[in-house]
This record gives structure tokens, C-alpha cells and sequence, in this order.
């Protein structure tokens, strides 16, 4: 028999995206994997073609490198999906703040937090500033193979609310807590804001060719009950329901960090088609309370990663061993460390490959 003369099995699969397949719930033909932060400095062509763009936010403005940047971690791992190289914070510095990035210190925006700050904030003409993230969703489909996902993504209005409030990233967000505790109405104007720029962000995506969405709310767990519900619940959900409104059909995965117990009605309140979870939730009741009602990603400790060897093993046992693969995506319970070896990112596929069979 000439080898070859058959299609494989693996060609038969290959069109079919297994990240699309659980999201529709749909059985995947193989337990899908990506990590959050895949691209990023803990590659050394990233480091190369950062120096190149001239800084961080050069490299999101530039399609052609955000591209290549966005593709690198696919030329090394076996991948199930792509995230659009961008930045969370593209938006609040569309809407009018100034943005950079200090080596070390991370972002600092100029600050808003008063009704003036607010209505200074220009909505129009927003998504054509944003065109740049847009042009690269476009030329990363365009590049992709058939079986590899495309991930758009924006921040959650909570999260971005927080960074244009602080200024920055901070350690307890108490400004922006403080604006959400006494209902300030500046602060309610901006989530609203928000919300319907987060809206029209994550559809620009979609339309140039996103396949499915994330929802960053990396501080969700910054809030109580009540202010929960109704800054990060229920901004979500209206997006989730503007989407749809807008005819689009692509899933949305919710990313609501350290809210702990609240996760069962986070997705019940905001219609998300998948939940993603840090590593602190349990596993067990991952797979059972959550992955009952919705598609669960995560939730490997990426400092096990950094650290490898029986720590990664371990995690990735766990996982693997409990997590039904047509109700699991394979992530890790936050962004990949920089101090992290490739190595290590090429062994957490492999052991997954080998103990699911795939
Ligand atoms: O590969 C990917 O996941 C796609 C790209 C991506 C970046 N940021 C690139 C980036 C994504 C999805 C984000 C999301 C993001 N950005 C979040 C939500 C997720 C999370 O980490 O909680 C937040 C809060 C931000 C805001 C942000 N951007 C901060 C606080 C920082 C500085 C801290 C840090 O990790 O460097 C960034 C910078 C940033 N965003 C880098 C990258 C690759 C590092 C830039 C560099 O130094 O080259």
C-alpha cells in the first residue's frame, strides 16, 4: 500500500475546529488546547520582533507584526486555537486615554474619574481607531489552518473600568471599588459606555473573522454579591445578548477571575457559551456543578508550568483525568508566565496529546 494513498484519519479531522466543536457542544474529535497569553515574551522571536515594532503598543498598531506575533506559538505547539494579538487596554486609549507602557511597571493611562472625564471620552469614530486589530484578525484567519480556531477578545467593563480609574494596574482597586460601592453615576456612565464599546469592539472582530470571543474580567474578583451582579454580570450579559442581536453567532467565553463559588451564576446570568476558570476552583467540581451547565476552561497553574517536571505532570494528570474532553478546553487558570520555558509549554501539549490519545 503506497502510504499516503489514504487520507488519515488526522486529514479527515483537520478541517474540523475541536475549541468550535465544544463550544457548540458539539462532540470535538480531540480535547481542544490553547493558553491564554500563548504569544508573548516568553518567546524569543516575540522579544525579536517587539525590538523590531519599537515597543508593545507599536507592535498591536502594526497588522503585519501583530500577525506574525500572533502566529509564533503555533509554529511550536499543536495548537486548537489562535488569540488576536492586542491588548485589553486598545479601547480605553480609543475612547480618547493616554496609553504606555513602562518596562517593568506595566500600563499607565491617564485618569478618569468624574462625570467631565466621562463625557471627554469620544465613543464616536472609536472602532476606525481600532482598525488596526481588526486588520489582524483578518490576516490571521487568512494564515490559519482549517482545524485552528481564531480567538478575538476585549476587556470586560469592570476590568477596564478599574485600569481608566486607577490609572494603572494597582493592588487593591479600592478607586474604582469605592466608585462601584457608592454608585457613583460618572462610574455607572462608564461601565454603560463600556458595555456598548466592548459591544461593537468584539463584532468588528467577529465580522473580520473571529470564530469565538473572550471576555477578560480579570478583577471580578475585586467585587461583593451585589456590586458583582450589576458591574460585571450584568454588563456581560448585554453583550453576550447585543451579539446575538446583531445577528452573530460566534460563542463567547466569559472569563470572570477569583469569583470562586459565584461561577454557577455568572454563567446562568450572562448567557455565556463557555466559562474559564483560575486555579484555585476546584477540579472536581469543575467537571461536575460547572461542566453540567457549560463548557469549562482552564485551569493549570501556570507557575507549575514555569516550574515543570512532576508539578506540571501532576496538574496536568488532574485535569485530564477528571475533565470530560467534549466539556473541557485545556487552559491554563491565567496568562503564561514570562519566566516560563518554551519547553515546558511543548511538554503540557504533548502529555496531554499521550494520555488523551489524540
Ligand atoms: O497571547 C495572548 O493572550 C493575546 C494577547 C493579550 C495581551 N494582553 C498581550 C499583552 C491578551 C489577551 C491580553 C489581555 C489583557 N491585557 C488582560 C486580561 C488578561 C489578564 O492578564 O488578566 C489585561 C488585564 C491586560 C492589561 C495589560 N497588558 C497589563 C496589566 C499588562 C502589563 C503586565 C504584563 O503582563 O506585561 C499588559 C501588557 C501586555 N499585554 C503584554 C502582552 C504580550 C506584555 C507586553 C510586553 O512587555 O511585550
Amino acid at each position: 500500500m503506497i502510504v499516503g494513498s489514504q487520507p488519515s484519519v488526522d486529514n479527515r479531522r483537520a478541517d474540523r475546529k475541536a475549541l468550535v466543536e465544544v463550544l457548540n457542544g458539539a462532540q470535538p474529535w480531540r480535547r481542544p488546547v490553547w493558553f491564554m497569553r500563548q504569544a508573548g515574551r516568553y518567546l524569543p522571536e516575540y522579544q525579536e520582533v517587539r525590538k523590531k515594532a519599537g515597543s508593545f503598543l507599536e507592535l498591536c498598531d502594526a497588522p503585519d507584526l501583530a500577525c506574525e506575533v500572533t502566529l509564533q506559538p503555533l509554529r511550536r505547539f499543536d495548537l486548537d486555537a489562535a488569540i488576536v494579538f492586542a491588548d485589553i487596554l486598545l479601547v480605553p486609549r480609543a475612547l480618547g486615554c493616554d496609553l504606555s507602557f513602562r518596562e517593568g511597571e506595566g500600563p499607565v493611562l491617564s485618569r478618569v474619574m468624574s462625570v467631565a472625564d466621562v463625557e471627554r471620552l469620544r465613543r464616536d469614530g472609536m472602532v476606525e481607531r481600532l482598525g488596526a486589530v481588526y486588520e489582524t484578525v483578518g490576516r490571521v484567519k487568512a494564515a490559519l489552518p482549517a482545524q485552528v480556531a481564531l480567538i478575538g477578545f476585549c476587556g470586560a467593563p469592570w476590568t477596564v473600568a478599574s485600569y481608566m480609574i486607577e490609572g494603572g494596574t494597582s493592588s487593591d482597586r479600592a478607586l474604582a471599588r469605592r466608585a462601584a460601592y457608592e454608585r457613583q453615576p460618572w462610574f455607572d456612565e462608564l461601565i454603560e459606555l463600556l458595555t456598548e464599546t466592548a459591544c461593537d469592539h468584539l463584532a468588528r472582530q467577529i465580522e473580520a473573522g473571529a470564530d469565538a470571543v473572550q471576555i477578560f474580567d480579570s478583577w471580578a474578583g475585586d467585587l461583593d454579591d451585589g456590586s458583582r451582579q450589576r458591574y460585571c454580570e450584568e454588563p456581560i450579559r448585554r453583550i453576550v445578548e447585543g451579539l446575538g442581536a446583531r445577528g452573530l453567532k460566534a460563542p463567547v467565553i466569559g472569563f470572570a477571575r477569583g469569583i470562586g463559588a459565584a461561577h454557577r451564576q455568572f454563567v446562568e446570568a450572562t448567557g455565556i457559551a463557555a466559562v474559564s476558570v483560575e486555579w484555585s476552583v476546584p477540579v472536581g467540581w469543575m467537571a461536575g456543578e460547572l461542566a453540567a451547565i457549560v463548557p469549562v476552561q482552564g485551569n493549570l497553574d501556570p507557575l507549575a508550568v514555569a516550574i515543570g517536571g512532576p508539578a506540571l505532570r501532576r496538574g496536568i494528570e488532574q485535569l485530564v483525568g477528571t475533565m470530560p474532553a467534549d466539556r473541557h478546553i485545556f487552559n491554563f487558570g491565567h496568562g503564561v508566565r514570562p519566566d516560563t520555558p518554551p519547553a515546558h509549554v511543548a511538554e503540557t501539549l504533548q502529555h496531554i496529546r499521550a494520555l488523551d490519545g489524540t
